[in-house]
C-alpha cells in the first residue's frame, strides 16, 4: 500500500496578490487536477492526466467529478467567547460591549464552560471550511488553555491569547498589568509553538487597557521572536475619540500601540477602519497586518474598509469573520459581504482577490504562507471541497458559469456552511458534511 493520497477534482488556488501581478497571474487552476498529501503535507499537484499515471501503484484516489478543492480558509479575527451572541441586537461597539459582550465572557472563569464552547466553536469553524485563525480569548487564562487543549485534538494551526485588559471593564473582568503579563508569559510557554499552536499577545483595545499594561504587553513581545499580538484598531468613532481623550499624547489611535512597541510583523489589528495616511503608512513600515471585518463592520454599524487604502500603502490584509461582533463563520458569507462593502466605495472585489484574501492573503498577514494559505508542493494539507451541488440554487446556478473566476464568485455569494462538502486538517478529515 502507498502511503500517498490522492483527491481528483477542480483545483484552485492562489500563488500571488493580484494587486502585485495581475488577475491571471495569481492564480493556479486545474479544471481536471490532481492534489496528492504524503502523511500531512502536499506531496504533488497537477493536471490528473499528468500525475495520475506517476502515482505508485495502490494509491487511494478520491474521484469528485463535482467539487472544487480550495485551500483551506484563513479567519484573521474572531472571538470564541462570543459563539453564544452572535445577533445581538441594537447597538454600536461600546454599548455592544457593556450590554452583550462583557456578561457573555464572564462565564469563560469556568473552564468547563470554557472547554464546551470552544469545542462547538471549532466544529462550527470546521464545517465552514475555515482551517486556521487568530483568536480571542477571555481575560481568563483558563480560557486559552481550553481552547488550545480542543485545538490539539483536531491537530489544528491555530493561535489564540488571553484578553489583557485593566481599566474601563467591570471588576469581574479585569487583571492588572502584572497578573496579564505574568499569566500571559505562562501561556506563551506552555502553547507557543507546541504542535501547530502559537499565542497571541492580545490587548483588548487601547481603551481597556492602562499605559503600565500597555507598557508591558510591548515588553513582552520583544522578548519573544515570533510570538503574535493581536488587538482593535480605530473600528468605531466613538472609540476613536475616546482614545483621542485617554491618550492625549498620541498622534492618532496607531500611535497608542506604536509608542508602547506593540506594532511588529507579528501584529495584526482588527478593523483598521478610520486610519489617516500616516496611520496606513506606519502599519506598512512595521509590516504589520489589519484584519478586514465586513460583516462585523456592517452589524455593529462601524464604516466601511478601504481596500484600496490599505492596497496604495501596501499594508497587509487579511479576512476576518469577528464573530460575535460578526453575523457568520462562513468565510463564503464574509466575503459576500466584503463585495458590498467594497461595492458601495464604488469599487469591484474580484473573485480572485477574495479568494487570495480569505487564504493566501490571511498567511501572509499571519506570517504563515510556508505553511499554509496555498497547496503548493511542501505546505501543510488544510484544504476543502467546496461542492458545487451542495443546494438546489448553487447547483443550477453553477451550471450556467463559464469559468473558474464566474464559479468562485457565486459560491462567494450565495454559498455558506452548506457548501463545504469536508474539511481537511494536516492531511485528515476533520469535517465531512
Ligand atoms: N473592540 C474591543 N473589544 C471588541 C470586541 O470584542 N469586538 C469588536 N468587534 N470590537 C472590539
Ligand atoms: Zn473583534
Amino acid at each position: 500500500m502507498s502511503h500517498l493520497k490522492a483527491w481528483r477534482s477542480a483545483i484552485v488556488h492562489c500563488i500571488a496578490d493580484p494587486k502585485d501581478v495581475g488577475i491571471s497571474a495569481a492564480y493556479e487552476y486545474f479544471e481536471d487536477g490532481l492534489l496528492v498529501i504524503e502523511d500531512d503535507k502536499i506531496y504533488a499537484l497537477g493536471h490528473a492526466k499528468d500525475l495520475l499515471s506517476s502515482l505508485p501503484q495502490g494509491t487511494v484516489v478520491e474521484h469528485h467529478p463535482d467539487a472544487i478543492i480550495t485551500p483551506g480558509f484563513i479567519d484573521t479575527h474572531i472571538h470564541y467567547p462570543q459563539t453564544d451572541m452572535i445577533g445581538s441586537y441594537g447597538e454600536q461597539l461600546l454599548t455592544w460591549l457593556n450590554t452583550y459582550t462583557f456578561p457573555e465572557e464572564s462565564k469563560f472563569s469556568d473552564k468547563a464552560h470554557a472547554k464546551e464552547v470552544a469545542e462547538r466553536f471549532l466544529s462550527e469553524l470546521l464545517r465552514n471550511g475555515t482551517t486556521t485563525a487568530l483568536v480571542f480569548g477571555t481575560v481568563h487564562k483558563v480560557s486559552v488553555d481550553a481552547f488550545f487543549e480542543a485545538c490539539e485534538v483536531h491537530n489544528l494551526r491555530m493561535i489564540c491569547g488571553k484578553v489583557m485588559m485593566d481599566r474601563n471593564a467591570p471588576d469581574y473582568l479585569t487583571d492588572t498589568p502584572e497578573s496579564s503579563y505574568q499569566e500571559s508569559k505562562e501561556l506563551i510557554d506552555t502553547w507557543h509553538n507546541k504542535g501547530r499552536l502559537h499565542y497571541a499577545i492580545t490587548p483588548r483595545f487601547a481603551p481597556t487597557s492602562s499605559d503600565e499594561q500597555l507598557q508591558l504587553a510591548g515588553k513582552l513581545l520583544g522578548e519573544y521572536k515570533d510570538v503574535y499580538m493581536h488587538t482593535h484598531l480605530s473600528e468605531n468613532k466613538d472609540e476613536c475619540a475616546w482614545v483621542q481623550d485617554l491618550f492625549p499624547q498620541s498622534t492618532n489611535y496607531l500611535d497608542v500601540y506604536d509608542q508602547h512597541k506593540l506594532l511588529s510583523e507579528r501584529s495584526v489589528f482588527a478593523h483598521g477602519i478610520h486610519l489617516c495616511d500616516s496611520e496606513y503608512h506606519r502599519l506598512h513600515e512595521t509590516g504589520s497586518a489589519i484584519s478586514f471585518c465586513p460583516t462585523s463592520n456592517l452589524f455593529i454599524g462601524s464604516g466601511l474598509f478601504k481596500l484600496s487604502k490599505a492596497e496604495e500603502h501596501k499594508v497587509n490584509v487579511g479576512l476576518g469573520t469577528d464573530v460575535g461582533g460578526g453575523t457568520s463563520f462562513s468565510m463564503l458569507q464574509t466575503l459576500n459581504e466584503a463585495y458590498k462593502v467594497i461595492q458601495l466605495q464604488n469599487e469591484n472585489l474580484n473573485p480572485i482577490k477574495s479568494l487570495y484574501l480569505s487564504t493566501l492573503g490571511g498567511a501572509r498577514a499571519l506570517r504563515l504562507e510556508d505553511k499554509i494559505g496555498n497547496l503548493a508542493v511542501g505546505s501543510e494539507a488544510d484544504f476543502i471541497l467546496l461542492d458545487k451541488k451542495a443546494t438546489p440554487l448553487l447547483k443550477s446556478r453553477l451550471a450556467l458559469s463559464k469559468n473558474i473566476e464566474e464559479s468562485l464568485f457565486v459560491f462567494m455569494t450565495i454559498g455558506d456552511d452548506r457548501a463545504i462538502q469536508a474539511t481537511y486538517s494536516a492531511g485528515k478529515c476533520v469535517h465531512q458534511r
